[in-house]
């Protein structure tokens, strides 16, 4: 019963905020401050997600601007974020991208845990902040909402510990979950030409287990899992739910968004990939056909 095989699994977090407000810095410090010396080496490639520990739990961050996740991957109807970081700078305070955010959030269900960054300036107001959000339904705690505000520094570091506690605190409360014993499914986070390698295509497996070998249809496209790069660059045979991974072996290259699926049967996943290959065709030649038309 599938019911029964569902496991807690790490939740996946997107950083949004306004331009400046520090999103790329905090992304940058939680991963440097996660990251244990020994494996601080391995980081070389980067595969537009990553995952840190803490207190023995996972949380997958994925490092695509937060917008560009939002507008693109739900266009194509995929969900990938349980959790959005709200980055706000306590200096400028809420900013027109800001209030974009808040509404794909919004939109998505996503729960938010505002980060009030550069605290360490001295022109910070995180109360200004905490105000300015009251205005689109995010009321902190403090003030009697359920919104969690975590005051931090992304620059100095302050304030990151809490923010991760906060973040495991909300999974523990939604306790999402996945069944790790079936063929995995999830969505395309990035992907590329590389010259060497092919098609290179940086997966979040957001259902079941992954493995090398298996027969994928990715979007329109499709192949066998060549190899597999984790966000320490290092090869793995397989990976469970809430895992990005970086895949080689596709016959094309997919967009951010697409979805995949793994098949048992390699013959299915070919006809499958195919069929939906010839189809995109079909469209692109009527597409082409209106336009000299027109
Ligand atoms: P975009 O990707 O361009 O939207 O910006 P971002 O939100 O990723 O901001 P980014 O991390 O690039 O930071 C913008 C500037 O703010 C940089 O100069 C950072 O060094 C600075 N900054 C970020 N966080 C802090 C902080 O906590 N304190 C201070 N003083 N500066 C910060
Ligand atoms: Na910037
Ligand atoms: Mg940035």
């Amino acid at each position: 019963d599938q019911e029964d095989q569902l496991q807690i699994r790490p939740p996946v977090v997107t950083i949004m905020g306004h331009v400046d407000h520090g999103k790329t810095t905090l992304l940058d410090s939680i991963r440097n401050t996660k990251v244990t010396a020994g494996e601080a080496g391995g980081i070389t490639q980067h595969i537009g997600a990553y995952q840190v520990v803490v207190n023995n739990k996972k949380i997958t961050f994925l490092d695509t601007p937060g917008h560009a996740a939002f507008t693109t991957m739900r266009a194509r109807g995929a969900q990938v974020t349980d959790i959005t970081i709200l980055v706000v700078a306590a200096d400028d305070g809420v900013m027109p991208q800001t209030v974009e955010a808040i509404s794909h959030a919004k939109a998505a269900e996503v729960p938010i845990i505002v980060a009030v960054n550069k605290m360490d300036k001295e022109s910070a107001n995180p109360d200004r902040v905490m105000q300015e959000l009251t205005e689109y339904g995010l009321v902190s705690e403090a003030w009697g909402g359920d919104t969690i505000f975590v005051p931090l520094s992304a620059l100095s570091g302050d304030g990151i510990d809490e923010l991760l506690e906060m973040i495991l605190l909300v999974s523990e409360v939604e306790e999402w979950k996945a069944n790790p014993n079936r063929a995995a499914t999830g969505t395309v986070i990035e992907a590329q030409l590389d010259k060497g390698r092919g098609s290179v295509a940086t997966l979040l497996v957001q259902n079941g287990t992954l493995r090398v070998g298996d027969s994928i249809v990715v979007g329109n496209t499709f192949g066998r899992v060549r190899a597999m790069v984790n966000d320490l660059g290092r090869r793995v045979k397989e990976v469970g739910p809430s895992t990005p991974v970086e895949i080689t072996g596709l016959s094309d290259v997919p967009q951010a968004g697409d979805q995949f699926m793994v098949f048992t049967d390699e013959k299915k996943a070919r006809q499958v990939g195919e069929a939906r290959a010839s189809k995109q065709l079909d469209e692109q030649r009527k597409e082409g056909a209106k336009l000299s038309l027109d």
